[in-house]
């Protein structure tokens, strides 16, 4: 059953992030509930390396838009090539953490809802990590259709997100008699929350993106993650 999301759960899911803001990055790194036995932590940490090296050779220039930053994992080395970027994230607390983490002065924080944001002109590329499976199955073509309106043609893309999460979560669940969109998540303090996870196979996704004129090859690292390269189809004359 993958019934839509309600505008509550999509509030219950920015309120968890907002309130997980500050324990967020032990999940990325692997500390405390989350390093759970050394081979597990060692995969992810190599593959994590893997998501690195593709996104460093990228080397993005120009004007960057990055939808839901987070604490800055990927602003911090965003701003190490990039002439701008701009971060849009609905959270305070995260866009807070991403400002202290980052401390770029070519960075401007717009805190927005992006389910309803719309860009104000076009940038020469665009990223966003682990925000593709928090979209709502039923928004997906509206919100790949919003980050093509964000991109100029032959504008760079880059995502990156969970693939395999067998052991790459401490507490994450689907809820039975939910839909299939929605897991649960626990945070460190014990509060339960609504999220939305989707996970979708490689070749659909790229034929998902490809309907926003998005040419993205989507790969998966061999555990925990898939990410994607690709470009704005330029315009032919
Ligand atoms: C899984 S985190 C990803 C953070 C970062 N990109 C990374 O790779 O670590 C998801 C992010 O989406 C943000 N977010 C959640 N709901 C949102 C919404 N409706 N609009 C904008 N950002 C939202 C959260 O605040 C959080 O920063």
């Amino acid at each position: 059953m993958t019934d839509p999301v309600t505008n509550q759960t999509l509030e219950e899911m920015l309120a968890y992030y907002d309130v997980r803001a500050r324990e967020y990055d032990n999940w990325w790194y692997r500390r405390g509930r989350y390093d759970r036995n050394p081979e597990d932590t060692a995969r992810w940490h190599a593959e994590v390396n893997e998501l690195y090296a593709v996104f460093d050779a990228l080397s993005f220039g120009g004007d960057v838009l990055e939808l839901a930053p987070g604490t800055g994992t990927w602003t911090r080395r965003l701003v190490r090539t990039a002439r701008s970027v701009t971060a849009v994230d609905a959270s305070p607390e995260m866009v807070e953490l991403n400002r202290a983490n980052v401390r770029d002065a070519r960075v401007t924080y717009v805190i927005a809802n992006l389910f309803a944001w719309e860009p104000e002109r076009m940038y020469d590329a665009v990223c966003f990590g682990f925000w593709l499976s928090h979209v709502p199955v039923e928004r997906l073509d509206r919100f790949l259709a919003t980050v093509s309106r964000a991109l100029r043609p032959g504008g760079l893309l880059f995502f990156a997100d969970s693939f395999s999460e067998a052991t790459a979560l401490h507490d994450n669940y689907r809820i039975p008699g939910e839909s299939l969109q929605i897991m649960a998540r626990t945070l460190a303090n014990g509060q339960k929350y609504q999220v939305v996870k989707n996970y979708h196979d490689s070749p659909s996704l790229s034929a998902r993106f490809l309907r926003a004129e998005l040419d993205v090859a989507v790969h998966q690292t061999a555990t925990y993650f898939q990410y994607g390269v690709g470009v704005r189809i330029p315009h032919v004359e």
